[in-house]
């Protein structure tokens, strides 16, 4: 059964592969502290055009937004994010468990507007209520939507007017660089945001995220909040490995396009048999309607998640591409389709 279930299926690009076996027997420091991670993080710097940044290599996105965002937070600061936020639906409570509440905003399309960030600053009365410290968003977002350059600096905008970090988790950061109509760069970021971290297992890593501290008030004894939740990775150098191939010769964005390829090609080939889509998402994962019954069929020789009631005949599902994706399984599924359909 061939899965579109998430980007995480598949292991790792060969070549982080190959990187990390060459680097069997090397000796290494440990604890972020390694010539690999010294290396990224000096790459990542150069990509981001910023010097004065703190990068941090960690294992996974929700230690990543979950520290991040913790060290950033007076105990009695709140994060504003939309209702579709990971940090709000598929962290387990992760910010909450370190006394953060989140404000959750509905959103329709999976982004934040300074108009639904102004709803939350509304709700704030003085010392009773949370304060409004910070806005996390996504990019992508969740629905596969991408944020505009203008729109993230209305965001900042009203982040600046209001004393607010503006966080950005870029679990699928690749994804929204290369979609098309992007025109936010990797140069943008360190200057919309406060700190945002650059997804990389989501993207041909084995476990990689790089985090990203822009602004100064974050970034003391940002070690020993890593450290104090676990996620101060001892064996630093596997992480420090797979961010220097990552980007080296652009993998990491030739990786992104081939998933936002082949899950466009995916949404074209379903658009064409007459079906809508919950969101409008250049990037790579698509959220296609269908009737139930059809649904039903695919689930027999598919893997994906049924994402959300539209009525009550039909359903959207959610169709994830990754770097690995072969284009033969997206035309398969295509043929399939029209096959089911028509029984
Ligand atoms: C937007 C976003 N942030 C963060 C994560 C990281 O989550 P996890 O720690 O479960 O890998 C994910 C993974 O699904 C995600 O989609």
């Amino acid at each position: 059964m061939y899965s579109f279930i998430c980007d995480y299926s598949e292991g790792a690009h060969p070549r982080i592969m190959k990187a990390m076996t060459d680097a069997c027997y090397e000796q290494n420091d440990t604890y972020n502290y390694d010539a690999h991670c010294l290396h990224a993080a000096e790459m990542v710097k150069e990509m981001i055009g910023r010097s004065d940044v703190d990068v941090y290599f960690m294992p996974g996105g929700t230690p990543t937004n979950t520290i991040a965002i913790a060290a950033a937070l007076r105990p009695f600061e709140a994060v504003i994010s939309p209702n579709t936020g990971h940090i709000e639906v598929h962290e387990t409570g992760a910010i909450e468990s370190t006394g953060h509440k989140i404000l959750m905003v509905e959103s329709p399309d999976g982004k934040l507007s300074p108009a639904l960030i102004q709803k939350v600053l509304d709700g704030f009365e003085d010392e009773h209520t949370v304060r409004r410290k910070m806005v996390f968003l996504t990019h992508p977002t969740e629905s596969g939507t991408v944020y505009t350059k203008a729109e993230l600096q209305a965001v900042r905008r009203i982040c600046d007017e209001n004393d607010m970090y503006l966080y950005i988790d870029g679990a699928r950061l690749g994804a929204a660089m290369v979609a098309e109509g992007n025109d936010v760069t990797m140069k943008d970021l360190p200057e919309l945001a406060d700190a945002f971290y650059i997804g990389g297992t989501k993207n041909g890593a084995l476990f990689a995220e790089a985090l990203v501290l822009v602004n100064d008030k974050i970034k003391p004894d940002f070690r020993f909040m890593i450290k104090q939740r676990g996620a101060l990775t001892a064996k630093s150098s596997a992480i420090g490995i797979q961010f220097e191939e990552l980007l080296k010769d652009g993998l990491y964005f030739d990786l992104a396009k081939h998933a936002v390829d082949m899950a466009q090609k995916l949404a074209a080939g379903i658009a064409a048999q007459g079906y809508g889509f919950l969101s409008e998402s250049p990037t790579n994962q698509i959220f296609p309607i269908f009737p139930k019954e059809l649904i039903a069929k695919l689930e027999k020789e598919y893997s994906f998640y049924v994402w959300a009631p539209v009525d009550e005949r039909s359903a959207a599902i959610r169709l994830v591409c990754s770097w690995a994706t072969p284009e033969e399984e997206v035309n398969k599924f295509l043929d399939n389709l029209k096959r089911l359909a028509a029984v």
